[in-house]
């Protein structure tokens, strides 16, 4: 199949414009950063710009939609808007008329809230109601793709991706998700970055009385003591997932929860890593965030048939197949 991947210089995008090429598809990567000469098309453009997403879409039969501006911060929303929402529209509307076998979308569980679930696990009916901005602009993300796939007659599945990484990533303190959430001073460094609300502040107090150089890995507890639980998915099963999204038919119109094997508890992963880091574990009550939940990856088992290989400890033990001893 001829796949236009939008977001091909991404983390994830990259792996997925690798992946499926490796699987014998034709595969044109789309990104703001040009995207890989390996691919057998690559083009740098805007989803802003109709010009160049005519051009990325001459001649595809199926998208995986993941261009888009991971944000948190305040001084970022008029882009997230611009870009995850609108820019989404964009592509819908110049992807009408063309005959696309399949419109995947790259959604997030960033739709639910998963500070406050109502109900665990975490399942496709369970209500969205976003607690950040950039989880509102997947949201409205996913009402544009049903909406214009449903008017421009284009198949599409949305995919709710969980946390994803390379098993690397996990391990280190200045990767960009994995390092502030497993590591101290990664972590203050983070919030400084952040305003300064009381919770922020009151969490980097409390980080900085334990924090020392070198670096030590943190288990984030919330203020009852308990610690924080969530998902993450390896990006060797995610493009396993979204491969899966593009070509089977009992995808078309579906949304699916995407992630690894299970979830985990923080104090059992990072006790589990810090056996291969060598690393000091601190315990650290947060004031900022409580994330405890699950999410069930069930109906895409079911449906897509593929049941994802690694979990938490499986990505750790990966990584430390790559990496030198401790020297403890
Ligand atoms: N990484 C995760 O844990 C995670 C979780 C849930 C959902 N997602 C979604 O998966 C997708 C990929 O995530 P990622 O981690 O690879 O993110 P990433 O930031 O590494 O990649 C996003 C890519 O989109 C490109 N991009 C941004 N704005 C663009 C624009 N206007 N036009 C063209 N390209 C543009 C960027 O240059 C970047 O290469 C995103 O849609 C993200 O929202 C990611």
């Amino acid at each position: 199949m001829r796949v236009l991947v939008t977001g091909a210089s991404g983390r994830i995008g990259s792996a997925l414009a690798g992946y499926l090429k490796s699987q014998g598809h034709w595969v044109r990567g789309f990104d703001l950063v040009k995207p890989s000469d390996q691919l057998d098309d690559s083009i740098a453009g805007s989803l802003n710009d109709n010009d160049a997403l005519e051009q990325a879409l001459d001649g595809v039969e199926a998208v995986a939609h993941l261009a888009a501006l991971m944000a948190w911060h305040p001084k970022d929303l008029t882009r997230l808007f611009e870009i995850n929402v609108t820019g989404t529209f964009q592509l819908l509307s110049a992807a009408k008329g063309r005959g696309l076998k399949r419109f995947a979308f790259a959604s997030s569980g960033e739709v639910y809230p998963e500070l406050n679930p109502r109900s665990l696990p975490i399942t496709e009916d369970h209500p969205t109601l976003p607690t950040s901005p950039y989880g509102m602009t997947k949201l409205l993300g996913e009402t544009l793709v049903r909406n214009l796939g449903a008017q421009h007659d284009i198949p599409y599945v949305i995919l709710r991706f969980s946390h994803t990484q390379t098993a690397d990533e996990l391990l280190d303190p200045n990767g960009p998700v994995s390092g502030p959430r497993f590591h101290i001073n990664a972590k203050i460094r983070q919030l400084q970055g952040m305003p300064q609300t009381e919770p922020v502040q009151k969490t980097i107090a409390a980080l900085q009385a334990v924090a020392t150089v070198p670096e030590q890995h943190y288990i984030s507890l919330n203020q009852s003591g308990e610690p924080f639980m969530m998902g993450v998915c390896d990006v060797r099963d995610l493009c396993k997932w979204i491969a899966l999204g593009l070509t089977r038919d009992a995808a078309v119109g579906e949304t699916f929860n995407i992630g690894g094997l299970h979830s985990f508890k923080f104090d059992e992963a990072i006790r589990y890593m810090a056996r291969v880091t060598g690393l000091p574990v601190r315990e650290v009550r947060l004031f900022t965030t409580d994330y405890r939940y699950e999410t069930s990856i069930q109906k895409a088992v079911d449906v897509l048939g593929y049941t994802p290989e690694y979990d938490i400890f499986k990505m750790i033990d990966d990584a430390a197949t790559r990496r030198p001893a401790p020297s403890v």
